[in-house]
């Protein structure tokens, strides 16, 4: 092969896997990625990259949904000082945004889909394990129905009314530490098999 044409395959590798889609570093045992994963509500100032939102999105729309309707839409919020506005989206809570550097609003057309509560709820948690996966800590903060959240919420994130917002989910490296889940100490109780 031609010297050039070396060089040309080389530039494009570099093009795809370090400049259009790095590799971020992540764990690759999911039980140990179910354990680790802990709802972490305290961040640090460290931005979350656009490396590790576009990651933690793609996960996102490899949800799987009832009858592939894809009821969901993801409403990013990058700017820590609009975040900071969430804080006072409920009385306890919503405390995780005194400090998160992102945040993701997982919003949903019911008008697609009766299960668009659940189909809103396995996007979220693909979400709080692709955060755990690229070594941010990550906190579910439920919005529907919570008096008060749901407008604050739609006007941070510009949400139109035809979508109900499930959860806001904020995001950054983390400021605290959780215990692991411990594999010994799980509520076995709750399997029964026939
Ligand atoms: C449907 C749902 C709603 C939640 N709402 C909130 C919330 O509004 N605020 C909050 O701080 N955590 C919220 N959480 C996080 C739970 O408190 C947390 O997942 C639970 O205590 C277990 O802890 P872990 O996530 O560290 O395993 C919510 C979690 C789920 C699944």
């Amino acid at each position: 092969m031609h010297i050039s044409k070396y060089f040309c395959n080389f530039a494009r590798f570099l093009l795809i896997r370090v400049i259009m889609e790095p590799t971020l570093p992540t764990k690759t045992n999911f039980e140990t990625l179910c354990q680790q994963r802990r709802s972490i509500r305290k961040y640090t100032s460290e931005p979350v990259s656009q490396q590790q939102l576009d990651y933690i999105l793609r996960c996102a729309l490899m949800s799987p949904s009832s009858k592939r309707t894809n009821p969901w839409e993801f409403f990013v919020q990058g700017s820590a000082k609009t975040i900071r506005d969430l804080a006072g989206c409920k009385t306890y809570g919503s405390q995780m945004f005194e400090t998160a550097q992102a945040a993701i609003a997982v919003a949903l057309d019911a008008s697609l889909t009766d299960t668009w509560q659940a189909d809103g709820a396995i996007a979220a948690e693909h979400i709080l394990l692709a955060a755990e996966d690229c070594g941010l800590g990550a906190c579910w903060c439920h919005i529907y129905q919570r008096e008060g959240s749901e407008a604050l919420a739609r006007e941070v994130f510009g949400i139109p009314e035809n979508l109900h917002i499930l959860c806001v989910i904020s995001l950054g490296h983390k400021d605290e530490e959780r215990k692991p889940y411990d594999p010994e100490k799980l509520m076995y109780n709750k399997i029964h098999t026939i």
